[in-house]
């Protein structure tokens, strides 16, 4: 059976695994896998850091990645997500989708007769969370036992990915979220299944005490921005700031996905501070995709 990255759930035990080949992809061990095998990429909405890591994976481990805005494809223009799926798995060997719909994302990987990798719907943002834990690997070492405390927007794509990751990798989250954007009971029942120790609440003075990982993400994610002006009002206090950040374990290490909004989730002292590790973050999307795609191709 083909092999999928839709949920962080579906890397389950081989989270680690996953990590610990990007850490040796990092330092130059990977052999030419991709070699003749070629990757389409589908995005509905804007990227940086996951259509350049992505690329720039493809190619140092041999393919060739091919670039599909929404706009450019019949996709666009009323095509199904069913054909298109069909269709793309006749020429390619993987395809990556960013999409506005979770719904559109399973649609797609139902059809595809290849493997599909999640790059971000309204639900998941997998591969950006194996990215981060394997820069918290980097940095701190190991995951289980850790304390990541995550402060922003509970219900948003990096919210439950994180929820899902920490408790695969046995550490301890809390969401500090406004109560109206508290996680979906999925997540958290999903978390609880598995293992995982998860705490819930509002913004407080303890909010990030004995953190080891404090990380955030925008207020008003792509698909969001109908919302905004509300949002920026219902997030008032929940700005991850020096003060915040001084609560935190000294060695505590501060991240954030990016693109990141300044004065509103985080300051900028925070984000070019002494405890973030952002670029590193950033950097490591693609030593992450890298072993991604040899998960999916092994
Ligand atoms: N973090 C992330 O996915 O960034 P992009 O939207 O730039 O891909
Ligand atoms: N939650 C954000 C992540 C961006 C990479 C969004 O969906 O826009």
């Amino acid at each position: 059976m083909k092999k999928d990255l839709l949920s962080v759930l579906d890397v389950g035990g081989e989270l680690e695994k996953i990590i610990d080949d990007a850490i040796k992809m990092k330092r130059g061990e990977y052999e030419k896998i991709m070699e003749d095998k070629v990757m389409a990429m589908i995005f509905e909405k804007s990227s940086t850091r996951t259509r350049v890591s992505f690329e720039v994976a493809t190619q140092k481990l041999g393919g060739h990645a091919i670039f599909l805005s929404k706009n450019d494809i019949q996709l666009g223009r009323g095509e199904t997500i069913k054909d298109t799926a069909k269709v793309l798995s006749r020429y390619v060997d993987v395809i990556m989708y960013r999409a506005y719909s979770h719904e559109n994302m399973k649609e797609l990987a139902k059809h595809a007769s290849v493997p599909v990798i999640n790059g971000l719907d309204n639900e998941e943002h997998p591969c950006q969370v194996i990215a981060d834990f394997l820069t918290i690997k980097e940095k701190k070492g190991k995951l289980r036992g850790l304390k990541f405390v995550y402060v922003g927007d509970g219900n948003n794509n990096m919210a439950h990915s994180y929820i899902l990751g920490s408790a695969i990798s046995g550490m301890k989250i809390k969401i500090v979220s406004p109560k109206d954007y508290w996680p979906s009971s999925y997540y958290i029942e999903k978390a609880k299944e598995m293992g995982g120790e998860i705490e819930i609440e509002e913004m407080n003075e303890y909010a990030v005490k004995d953190a080891d990982v404090v990380a955030t993400d925008t207020w008003v994610s792509m698909g969001d921005e109908a919302e905004k002006e509300k949002r920026i009002k219902d997030f008032q206090g929940y700005t991850v700031s020096k003060e915040v950040m001084e609560k935190a374990k000294s060695d505590a290490i501060f991240l954030h996905c990016l693109p990141a909004y300044y004065g509103y989730e985080v300051t900028e002292d925070v984000a070019y501070g002494k405890h973030s590790v952002i670029f590193d973050e950033a950097e490591n999307r693609l030593w992450a995709q890298m072993a991604i795609l040899k998960w999916l191709f092994d």
